[in-house]
């Protein structure tokens, strides 16, 4: 089968991980017996350098007609310390999210028994953690009007009932191939948007009786990921708080480097690790590229549904990381480089297979 993908290599360390991606995606093409096409697109402040804006019109098209898009990282130390600017790259990334509605952020996070040194949590913390963040991605305070008046500035959090009963079923819909348990992140103790989440999804549980409902204020969930993360299946949660407790659970993993994600809507799936661009180490070879191949699997789980092929990349970055080919992220000191670590997973993919 051939699929056509959208590529948006984006900033920083974009291209060089992104790479890393297509050699793994290649060689499960090979073993297989797929082919895989690559359209690409440009995406944030290389899109803004060149035509002055971050998400084109041009891109857009590239992912709409794509079987699903893989994308990198984006964000420019230009723009970073300079809240005057007009255009931001990180602007691309929201109005691509909008854009081909992608309304479901799932950010998988397990503790990998060799990765477990390079946590600052104590092993027997961190022991048997195995969750996915559902964070809805296209509305709330992200999306909500915002401006300046004189003095002051404004940004509203807004939600419909529609907006958190789909990404609700789907969490829900997750939780029953996995511990069947959902657990509501929100602040219904102060805002009226996290009470009409706890209501909506109260009522939607109804359809899903085999799978237990729990609910946690953000700030008391923000504590116990550190404490006992391993009483989490499937976190439900809005944008914001989303992308606050997924950074915070990349700590389980040992390295922000290894958190690959997808992101969902009707019509378009993408792929994206959730790191930044890490400016400081374009160029060096220092990048991890595990979550950028990690988000290869993802993408051919969700979008494609090529389950054994998913697996095969799995186990081979689970191979790589017990053999210690891995980068120094996770490795203190590691020579190792992105295209080391990405050359033993391609590598693996063909052992995986016999
Ligand atoms: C993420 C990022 C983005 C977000 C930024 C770059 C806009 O932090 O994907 O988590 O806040 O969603
Ligand atoms: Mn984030």
């Amino acid at each position: 089968m051939h699929y056509n993908i959208a590529l948006l290599e984006g900033d920083g360390i974009g291209p060089e991980v992104i790479g890393e991606g297509i050699k793994v995606l290649d060689a499960v093409g090979e073993v297989f017996g797929h082919s895989f096409g690559y359209s690409r697109g440009l995406v944030g402040a290389a899109a803004i350098d060149a035509v002055g804006d971050p998400f084109p019109h041009q891109t857009l098209e590239t992912c709409q007609s794509a079987d699903s898009v893989f994308f990198g990282t984006l964000g420019d130390p230009r723009y970073d310390n300079d809240p005057g600017a007009k255009v931001r790259p990180e602007q691309g990334l929201l109005a691509m999210r909008k854009s081909l509605g992608l309304f479901t952020n799932i950010r998988p996070v397990k503790a990998y028994p060799e990765l477990m040194d390079s946590s600052p949590l104590k092993n027997e913390r961190l022991e048997g953690t195995d969750l996915v963040i559902y964070r809805e991605l296209t509305g709330g305070i992200y999306f909500g009007d915002k401006g300046r008046k004189k003095g002051s500035a404004y940004d509203i959090c807004d939600y419909s009932t529609h907006e958190i009963q789909r990404v609700a079923h789907l969490a829900f819909q997750a939780a029953r191939k996995r511990r069947r348990k959902v657990t509501l992140v929100d602040k219904a103790n102060v805002l009226e948007t996290s009470r009409l989440w706890r209501e909506t999804v109260q009522e939607l549980a109804g359809e899903y009786p085999d799978v237990a409902l729990d609910y946690l204020f953000v700030d008391n969930a923000a504590m116990q990921i550190i404490q006992n993360p391993s009483q989490f299946d499937v976190i439900l949660t809005g944008n914001m708080f989303g992308d606050i407790i997924s950074d915070e659970a990349s700590v389980i993993t040992g390295s922000l480097g290894m958190l690959p994600s997808a992101s969902v809507g009707e019509e378009q799936t993408l792929f994206e690790p959730i790191h930044g661009s890490f400016p400081q180490a374009v160029g060096k070879g220092i990048a991890n590229p595990f979550a950028t191949i990690l988000s290869a699997a993802m993408m051919l789980d969700v979008a494609f549904d090529l389950k054994e092929e998913s697996r095969a990349i799995e186990q081979a970055v689970a191979k790589v990381i017990r053999e210690g080919e891995v980068t120094p992220d996770i490795r203190p000191g590691s020579r190792v480089t992105t295209r080391q670590a990405g050359d033993a997973v391609a590598r693996g993919i063909q052992q995986v297979k016999v």
